[in-house]
């Protein structure tokens, strides 16, 4: 079926003329083009053209008819079936070979020069956690505790969540801001599981400014929200702030992705079918209010959940009037009067298990139980510390990596002996079949060849796929006219791999696990490129070019001849591409160390199985407080 096609299917099957609904007529379209997939699956050779006509077909449909952007549209249409394929899943081998991992006495020198850098980096890892920890502070903490008689953040997420393993994402944000330190950026996101359905969170955290929300505040938030839109979550807000922190407001309100933008997510989730449940646990001041009023269903706490667009002091200046919190804005009113609310509780513990509830009525099917007849690795992960490199020319070969990372240790390699400085192939992480892009050098010409075809064998079979990037940090400078040519096949080539890697619609993830350097950063998947998730590890620098090529460049563009300047711009560089800036800045999902990589990936391959189709229906509408 072609795009001139298209039209006519639709009306060849629902008649011409008539008043249509597109996201009916995109899933009936879908179901036949899944069955047309099936058989092309089997009987054609891979990407054959009456295939690559149903996709530009299904682009065309998606792009003109609905007038949706991608992201939605992959929401709304990814075919599960195909994604988590159980013959894939239950075929896939123990019979892969197996790596050598064995560390040689050539690579004692580089080991133990990045085991140092790894035991610094593990360090602040280790502050930074620490600190992250302690929320506003000892005073702000009295001051909920004892004087606000609230509950933590975090003993509220134990209230909310299953008793099992969480991901918690971005904890680092905030920290070294310009505006100051904002632990967790004051407020808590992450993914755990909610009366067994894998849910994302996004919890204030009082005790830092009263919840009050900072630019990093709404990053963290909108980006919370993307991973629930990506993935399919159900989102949870556990609403406490005293609303946009003031002196930022520039900051916060006026552009697109700022405050605003949270609330119209709400309303975009709802309409795909991405349910949502809000705990009002303390204020909700100003903007603030939107977030439970807009939620699917909302459970309000007496006494100590509050919801008014202006609070008591404003409402003094404004009008004269005496009022408290309690008669402007409680549960009660709130339960009683205005509808704001669903539920009331009359307690933290009676809220929590609310939305506990809440969720269960969801009417979802669980996710499958957790595999845990895997093999480990047959190499200890703590020796990744040393092999995450301090810099590019401290890289060791990648499958030293590779093989403490899958399942036994094993490997099924693709194209093993062309584009060498990019390794792919298959493996299991956890259990899970995954699809393995790695850095292993330069990425030549051959090699985003090679990485873009099979990008493209993942996407096609529906096999989600590990970034683990580690890209060159420095540009190429063009010399003579037969290396210019070079260049140029080689820019090609990536911008190959580059579209491949955009258009994919598996599943991927992003490790960062040394460089994350200017244009091949893109191929590997970068932020702008949108991975479910992107973690790095502590020794990871993320730049456009690295400290120590700056000089070089600037100088050759005479941009800069002041020494003195040149070097305070280094320093400013080598703090701008660390890891710990990056994660404070949200342009990635956290760091993670070396060791926790292979628990971090099983866990994120784990959610994105809960896939869920929401029980719906084909005119979905954003669900409206009436
Ligand atoms: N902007 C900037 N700072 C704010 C703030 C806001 N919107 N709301 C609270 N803060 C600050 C307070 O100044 C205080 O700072 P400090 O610790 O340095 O003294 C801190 O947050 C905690 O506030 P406090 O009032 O002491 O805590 P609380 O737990 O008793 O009350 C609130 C918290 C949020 C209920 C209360 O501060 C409040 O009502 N704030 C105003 C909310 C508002 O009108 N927002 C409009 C936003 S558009």
């Amino acid at each position: 079926m072609s795009e001139v096609a298209a039209p006519r299917w639709i009306a060849s099957q629902f008649g011409s003329g008539s008043k249509l609904n597109f996201s009916f007529i995109f899933k009936e379209y879908l179901k036949v083009q899944q069955e047309n997939c099936h058989s092309y699956n089997r009987r054609q050779p891979y990407y054959a053209s009456e295939e690559r006509r149903l996709w530009t077909a299904n682009t065309f449909l998606r792009t003109h008819i609905l007038g949706q952007t991608i992201l939605r549209m992959k929401l709304l249409t990814f075919p599960h079936s195909l994604m988590f394929n159980s013959l894939v899943r239950t075929c896939v081998t123990k019979a892969y070979p197996v790596l050598n991992g064995e560390l040689k006495p050539i690579h004692q020198h580089v080991f133990e020069s990045n085991l140092r850098n790894s035991m610094i980096q593990n360090k602040r890892y280790l502050e930074l956690k620490k600190q992250a920890l302690k929320g506003g502070g000892e005073k702000a903490i009295l001051r909920h505790t004892q004087r606000n008689e609230k509950l933590l953040v975090r003993e509220r997420l134990r209230l909310l969540l299953d008793k099992e393993e969480i991901l918690e994402l971005s904890p680092f944000a905030g920290l070294g801001m310009p505006y100051g330190d904002i632990p967790a950026a004051g407020c808590l996101t992450g993914i755990g599981k909610v009366s067994g359905v894998w849910s994302v969170f996004i919890a204030n955290d009082a005790t830092v400014k009263g919840g009050t929300v900072y630019p990093v505040t709404v990053k963290k938030q909108l980006r919370a929200q993307d991973i629930a839109m990506q993935n399919r979550l159900p989102c949870i807000y556990l609403v406490d702030s005293g609303g946009a922190f003031l002196p930022l407001q520039a900051e916060i309100f006026p552009d697109k992705n700022h405050g605003g933008r949270a609330f119209y997510n709400e309303a975009i989730m709802s309409a795909a079918g991405i349910p949502q449940v809000a705990v009002v646990c303390g204020s909700c001041t100003a903007g603030g209010a939107y977030i439970p009023t807009m939620a699917d269903e909302t459970v309000m706490v007496d006494k100590i959940g509050t919801i008014f667009l202006a609070g008591p002091p404003l409402v003094k200046a404004a009008t004269g009037e005496d009022t408290n919190p309690e008669e402007l804005g409680g549960a009660t009113l709130h339960a009683k009067v205005s509808g704001c609310i669903d539920h009331f509780a009359a307690t933290e513990e009676e809220a929590y298990k609310c939305a506990r509830n809440v969720i269960a009525t969801l009417n979802l099917e669980l996710p499958p139980k957790m595999q845990t007849d895997f093999e480990e690795p047959l190499y200890a992960a703590e020796e990744l510390n040393g092999l995450a490199p301090r810099d590019y020319t401290h890289t060791l070969n990648i499958k030293l990596i590779l093989s403490r990372l899958t399942d036994g240790s094993k490997f099924l390699e693709f194209k093993a002996l062309y584009g060498t400085t990019l390794v792919t192939g298959f493996a299991q992480i956890k259990g899970h079949l995954v699809g393995i892009v790695a850095n292993n050098g330069e990425l030549t010409h051959n090699a985003s060849l090679k990485g873009s075809h099979f990008v493209q064998l993942c996407d096609q079979r529906g096999i989600p796929i590990i970034f683990l990037q580690n890209t060159r940090p420095n540009p190429t400078v063009a010399g003579t006219l037969h290396k210019a040519e070079d260049i140029t096949n080689q820019l090609k080539a990536q911008g190959s791999m580059i579209a491949s890697v955009a258009c994919a619609i598996v599943p991927k993830i992003t490790i960062v696990i040394g460089g994350c350097y200017g244009g091949e950063s893109f191929a590997m998947c970068g932020r702008s490129f949108d991975p479910n998730f992107l973690f790095l590890w502590p020794n990871a620098r993320i730049g456009l070019i690295s400290p120590n090529y700056y000089s070089e460049v600037l100088e050759s563009y005479r941009e800069i001849q002041d020494k003195a300047r040149l070097k305070v711009l280094e320093e400013m560089l080598e703090i701008e591409t660390s890891a710990f800036h990056s994660s404070s800045r949200i342009w990635d999902d956290g760091v993670i160390l070396p060791e926790d990589t292979r628990m971090v990936i099983g866990r994120c391959l784990n959610i994105f199985k809960q896939k869920t189709q929401f029980h719906s229906h084909p005119e979905r509408q954003v669900i409206l407080r009436m």
